[in-house]
């Protein structure tokens, strides 16, 4: 007999009622604020865990905490300047320190040098400019004695402490009674960010359902996140973005991307690593484009500023914002899905194109679409731009230079509402053919439009000897690439150098950028173009050597440089972090001329005198597929 399914859970509210979430569709950018005593050792907030601090020495934070420089209403100013309409702080985190002053416990604020409620004075600072309120709150608790000591437990190694008779339901108790403090005391609350489930805990543990209830009674207008392990209000995908609208049977749901600003949440002193102003404006636009928010992180300092980097950067964008928040606020998706060289939102009859990358010559081609245009114009200026329209598609012209390097917005007004559209006739890649002339100089022109593989860049070949080809394709302004080309017997060997300020463009559509960026990627092919068409790598590395890697999965943290390359019909991906040593695997033989797509991905934690890696990475061509991963612990050198 077939197993009755479990009884279907009944929640005390309907998940994405749009009397309580229609305010947070329109918002779609917020902020996320990850602050406690986790910000004087500066390395993260699950430094706690990640370095093994025995309770009594953490501890020594708590009494060191003193946050002579909070000024919630600067950060409230800040957030809603960078034109966010939300605001969520960690109330507790997993260390189990509160920023509020909780009846139940000794551990928060009102002990600290602070001697006060922090929350309060956020609530009412947010309130002051407008913002919506959130509360995040850390289902974990590393700190409370009756927290049982699981697999990612900080004391998981803590003989002591495994020992210890835990009572799972007197902390289930103080989980219940501290989400009621807060329910409770501080007025209407937007958002319960609740974090979060894994394997050994869940909605059974937590109480859920009845903790919802008791949620939805104190506060019958509030939203709920995802992560207490029964359907929330919205779905919380962190540090990537999805690529294709996400839904839950087959409707649509209300989601946001959590990302960092540099590569934690917590201050973190030594990660420099923030992704520029233009780098999260495309987020949002993409966030939106796949009618999604984005909640950009901040790590405020141990005495409550938020760092230089993050404000000088919320600021521009905020620049951005003022012009361009049309584009944003109400917006869902556009009917275009990605286009190669940015995103479409829409409202309406308008449609709005986010350009991320400008084509070369100005123009702007667009699918057909089931409406017909009206008018075009630059949302940063009101310029109106020529067009036309036809069966295959529009063609917008606009002036040959960027008019906004990040994210150039054109609003597209419509007769009626552009609900569908066909397909972008696409110029196919352009193939490099090197002709096998020796001994002599070849040069080749040719056209590469490094946005959208189309187009304007000139491409320049040149062969030496038949031995050695140069390839140099320089798009005005935007990329510019080097590429070598070596014979070997019947194998031609690729090495692709691209340098850009300020992006790189890597695979057909993966698109990253960052400050200085210069990447390195080697491979072979018999004679073809690299297009490294499957693949899903998006690395970029700095002048530092650092890197920045994007993935479907949460790659967290990076610290690293990888090259990837086919020699010798070995495939091999090395992976150095720039500390200390080499990571080198060698894979199966390929054969030359297989396509090769590969996806690699790193994490890293850096600790005072080590650094903790996970790598992994698939690769699949020809008839080879491999899915590797690794980790590891480096001593750094002294
Ligand atoms: C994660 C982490 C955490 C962070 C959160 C934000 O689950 O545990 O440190 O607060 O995500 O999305």
């Amino acid at each position: 007999m077939a197993k009755k399914p479990p009884p279907a859970v009944k929640l005390p509210f309907t998940p994405g009622d749009p009397r309580r979430t229609s305010w947070f569709k329109d918002a779609r950018f917020g902020m996320i604020i990850h602050w406690g005593v986790y910000s004087i050792p500066a390395r993260g907030e699950w430094v706690m865990q990640q370095e093994e601090i025995p309770l009594k020495q953490y501890e020594k934070y708590f009494r060191q905490f003193n946050p002579t420089r909070y000024d919630p209403r600067e950060w409230a100013r800040l957030a809603k300047e960078a034109g966010m309409k939300y605001m969520v702080l960690t109330t507790k985190h997993h260390d189990g320190f509160c920023l509020f002053d909780s009846k139940l416990t000794d551990y928060k604020a009102t002990n600290t040098k602070a001697r006060r409620d922090l929350i309060r004075e956020y609530v009412e600072a947010a309130r002051a400019e407008g913002l919506k309120v959130g509360f995040y709150y850390s289902l974990l608790d590393w700190h409370h004695p009756h927290y049982t000591v699981d697999s990612i437990h900080a004391l998981r190694n803590d003989a002591k402490a495994r020992a210890e008779k835990r009572d799972w339901l007197k902390y289930r108790k103080y989980l219940h009674g501290q989400v009621t403090e807060l329910m409770s005391r501080y007025g209407p609350i937007d958002v319960l960010w609740a974090d979060f489930s894994y394997g050994e805990k869940g909605a059974k543990e937590w109480g859920s359902v009845e903790l919802l209830r008791k949620v939805f009674k104190l506060q019958p207008k509030i939203m709920v996140n995802n992560r207490l392990d029964v359907a929330g209000d919205i779905e919380t995908p962190e540090q990537r973005i999805p690529k294709t609208i996400p839904q839950r049977d087959g409707r649509r749901i209300l989601w946001e991307s959590g990302m960092t600003f540099n590569d934690h949440w917590g201050y973190a002193r030594e990660d420099h690593n923030y992704k520029s102003a233009a780098q999260a404006i495309r987020m949002l636009a993409d966030c939106v484009s796949k009618n999604g928010n984005l909640m950009l992180n901040v790590g405020p300092q141990p005495d409550g500023r938020i760092p230089r980097e993050s404000a000088s950067r919320l600021k521009q964008i905020g620049r951005w914002m003022r012009a361009n928040g049309e584009s944003i606020y109400g917006c869902a998706d556009g009917p275009t899905g990605d286009l190669p060289y940015g995103r479409t939102t829409r409202k309406g009859d308008t449609l709005y194109l986010h350009a991320f990358y400008w084509p070369a010559d100005g123009r702007l081609e667009l699918p057909p679409f089931n409406a017909n245009l009206l008018s075009a114009r630059l949302l940063k200026d009101g310029a109106a731009l020529a067009f036309r329209q036809n069966k295959s598609g529009i063609v917008i012209r606009g002036p040959k230079s960027a008019p906004d390097k990040a994210d150039a917005v054109v609003a597209l007004r419509f007769d009626r509402a552009p609900a569908s559209c066909g397909e972008l006739t696409r110029t196919r890649v352009p193939t490099v053919t090197v002709p096998r002339t020796k001994g002599k100089d070849v040069v080749l022109d040719g056209h590469i439009d490094p946005a959208a593989w189309k187009g304007a860049a000139t491409l320049e070949v040149t062969l030496r000897s038949g031995v050695l080809t140069s390839i140099r394709a320089i798009e005005p302004g935007a990329f510019g690439y080097r590429v070598r080309l070596m014979h070997r017997g019947e194998v031609l060997y690729v090495a692709v150098e691209a340098r850009r300020k300020g992006g790189v463009l890597l695979a057909d559509e993966e698109v990253l950028d960052g400050d200085g960026i210069e990447l390195l990627a080697d491979a072979a092919l018999d004679g073809r173009w690299i297009t490294n068409n499957r693949s899903s790598f998006r690395l970029a590395i700095d002048a530092r050597g650092r890197s920045r890697v994007q993935d479907e999965r949460p790659a967290g943290s990076v610290f690293y440089r990888a090259a990837a390359s086919i020699k010798e019909n070995i495939y091999t991906v090395t992976a150095a972090l720039p500390f200390a040593s080499l990571v080198k695997s060698n894979g199966k033989p390929v054969r030359a001329g297989d396509e090769i797509g590969f996806n690699l991905c790193a994490k890293s934690f850096r600790h005072p005198n080590w650094v903790d890696y996970e790598l992994w990475w698939q690769a699949s061509g020809g008839n080879v597929v491999i899915d590797r991963s690794q980790w590891g612990r480096l001593k750094l050198a002294k």
